[in-house]
């Protein structure tokens, strides 16, 4: 959702702040628009709704003088249609002030109420113009963007992140940021700013985050970060690991086929430097303290979207392993009931962005209650890894289609690794085992890699199936999360009315749906190390296929049960049980993407969706 960038230095600030706009469009948005000071010291503007090919078009048709100080925006529409009025900057005191928001000031109506009773106008219906328009008050009172900033945050009430620049001000670009996301990037002789370092990174790799209810700063040379009451605190520099390559669609033909390639690359680079002499040692973990994890009596997993169906798989492992009951919980269902929580709670949050409200804001929840609170996240700097305990970073590189794919992976692969740490300073699972299940996960990578080979097959399934209007998906156990993953990426991507179901279930309900000509996809548990529930799936494939379905098995290699009631069968590695959700998700992935394609849809950018849901 919205994407900010800020740029003060003596390159051009059209196309730095375009350059960052771009790199910031995967988050989702459906207008845009820039502001910059001239060298006269004139602020120029320009906005549009639409893509960014749009304000492209109109700086082409109607070109502002560059400067060197400005703000950007990518607006993702909540109050207020996508328009040009509405979007992003919003000007005040005069046209001398810009202002961009992310975020949602929910005090915005009684606020608005009494700027027009004062004499104020409003040109849009957004809450931002209302900040825009308090700012511009307190400018003419205090005649510092900063310190005007200071006294109209305590007026806000929501999340927020403002960036402005007033022209009696050149030079100088102030952020201010409560929840939702913002990142300074240092450079020589510039300076930026952005939600994310995806806005800089090919300008520059140092990067410093910025806490809660903070205020910065940025000059030409200068940095000043302060709390919302003016005392000057201390920041964390880091470098940002991903390089700008790594953001780049390279030759794909989009962002998602490249990403789900790379899943091999994103087990591979989660597992480095976290397995010793056959265990799992996840440094950020013993730093956490393995006393503390040993008394850990339940885990809460918090999430939303993708990343609660990688908590939802691995909860088995960590319940099998490590002996301690776990409960996956929706970040929005979580936050709002009373949830029981205790010291002995563990609170793992999983988000690839780091940034999703929901699931910041239950991590804090869980934290007022006394929980410790664990992240896995894949964006250093990120707010939910700086508010909890500890992270396990993911290492699968920037994702930049909207719909979860590496991430996804790279999840499970944390959280399998955490399982197994757990388990070791638990003592709960014999050494010999442990050592087996690290070899599985090291195994992982590879077998992915042999997944991908299904490609061609899927593409032909997929355009066989492009006026498919209902797909269904079948899994049981591990494979039910990957059912309902399955689901998700096809309604994200396809728009097509797909649902996931645990295969036990489909008796009490499901069955209903079928009718001949039905796809289901079944995720079909391996016949050697499910040997129990190999036999009940397959005969849940004999009643649907009974009743007319069509049938697309996701089976192991040399499963020659499925055969003769599969109308197609995509063959995975063998692998344990546990390990399986792994490879079987890939297959859905790509048919939820050759379908798109096949429907002639935007793959990484999917209608109404943004990649990082950044308010409630
Ligand atoms: C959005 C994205 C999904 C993602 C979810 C959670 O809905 O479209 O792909 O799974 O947010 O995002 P997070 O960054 O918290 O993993």
């Amino acid at each position: 959702m919205c994407g900010i960038v800020g740029y003060v230095g003596s390159n051009k600030t059209v196309d730095v702040l375009m350059g960052g706009l771009r790199r910031l469009e995967y988050r989702g948005y459906d207008s845009a628009g820039i502001a910059v000071i001239d060298s006269r010291g004139v602020l120029n503007t320009a906005k549009k709704a639409g893509k960014l090919s749009a304000l492209v078009e109109e700086l082409k048709a109607r070109p502002i003088n560059d400067g060197q100080t400005g703000i950007g925006h990518t607006r993702w529409a909540t109050h207020g249609a996508p328009t040009n009025a509405n979007s992003h900057p919003h000007l005040a005191d005069n046209g001398r002030l810009a202002l961009i928001h992310n975020g949602i000031i929910e005090n915005f109506a009684p606020l608005k109420a009494e700027l027009i009773a004062e004499g104020f106008s409003f040109e849009s219906e957004t809450d931002t113009e209302v900040a825009a328009v308090l700012l511009g008050r307190e400018y003419q009172r205090v005649g510092d963007l900063a310190e005007a900033f200071r006294t109209i945050v305590a007026r806000l009430d929501g999340a927020f992140t403002l960036l402005a620049v007033h022209q009696d001000q050149p030079g100088v670009v102030v952020g201010a940021r409560r929840n939702s996301p913002l990142v300074i990037g240092l450079g020589e002789g510039e300076n930026f700013l952005g939600s994310d370092v995806a806005a800089f990174v090919e300008y520059t790799r140092r990067a410093v985050a910025i806490g809660q209810d903070q205020i910065v700063t940025i000059t030409a040379d200068a940095v000043t970060v302060t709390d919302f009451d003016g005392h000057s605190v201390e920041t964390e520099e880091f470098d940002i690991a991903w390089d700008a390559s790594a953001s780049e669609k390279g030759g794909w033909s989009s962002f998602m086929a490249k990403e789900v390639s790379e899943q091999p690359d994103a087990v591979a680079n989660t597992l480095r430097g976290r397995i010793t002499d056959g265990r799992v040692v996840v440094p950020e973990l013993t730093e956490f303290g393995d006393d503390v994890l040993a008394g850990i009596r339940r885990i809460v997993i918090v999430a939303c979207g993708t990343a609660a169906y990688a908590g939802q798989t691995a909860k088995y492992a960590i319940e099998k392993w490590a002996q301690v009951p776990v409960d996956v919980e929706l970040s929005h269902e979580f936050r709002y009931r009373d949830p029981v929580l205790s010291a002995d709670t563990l609170v793992i949050s999983i988000s690839q962005s780091g940034e999703t409200m929901d699931t910041l804001m239950a991590v804090k929840y869980a934290m007022s209650l006394g929980a410790k609170a664990i992240s896995i996240c894949n964006t250093q700097g990120a707010t939910i890894p700086r508010e909890s305990d500890a992270v396990i970073y993911t290492h699968a590189g920037p994702e930049v289609a909207v719909a979860s794919t590496k991430a996804f992976v790279a999840q499970i692969t944390a959280l399998y690794l955490f399982a197994l740490h757990l388990a070791r300073v638990r003592g709960s699972l014999p050494e010999a085992e442990q050592a087996a299940q690290v070899a599985e996960l090291q195994a992982v990578p590879e077998k992915i890699a042999t997944v991908l080979g299904v490609e061609d097959e899927v593409r032909q399934l997929a355009r066989w199936m492009s006026d498919t209007r209902a797909v269904l998906f079948l899994g049981r156990h591990v494979g039910f999360p990957i059912a309902l993953e399955g689901a998700l990426k096809l309604k994200e991507l396809a728009y097509i009315h797909a649902e996931g179901f645990a295969a036990g279930e489909l008796k009490h309900g499901p069955i209903a749906l079928i009718e001949p000509g039905q796809p289901v996809f079944v995720v079909v548990p391996s016949p050697r190390g499910s040997a129990h529930l190999h036999p009940k799936v397959v005969s849940n494939i004999q009643e649907i296929r009974a009743r007319g379905a069509r049938i697309i098995a996701i089976a192991e290699v040399g499963d020659a049960a499925v055969l003769p009631f599969a109308d197609t069968v995509i063959h995975i590695p063998l692998a344990a049980p546990l390990f399986e959700p792994l490879l079987a998700v890939v297959p859905l992935q790509m048919f939820a993407m050759e379908l798109a394609r096949a429907k002639g849809l935007d793959v990484d950018q999917p209608r109404n969706l943004a990649k990082s849901v950044t308010v409630e």
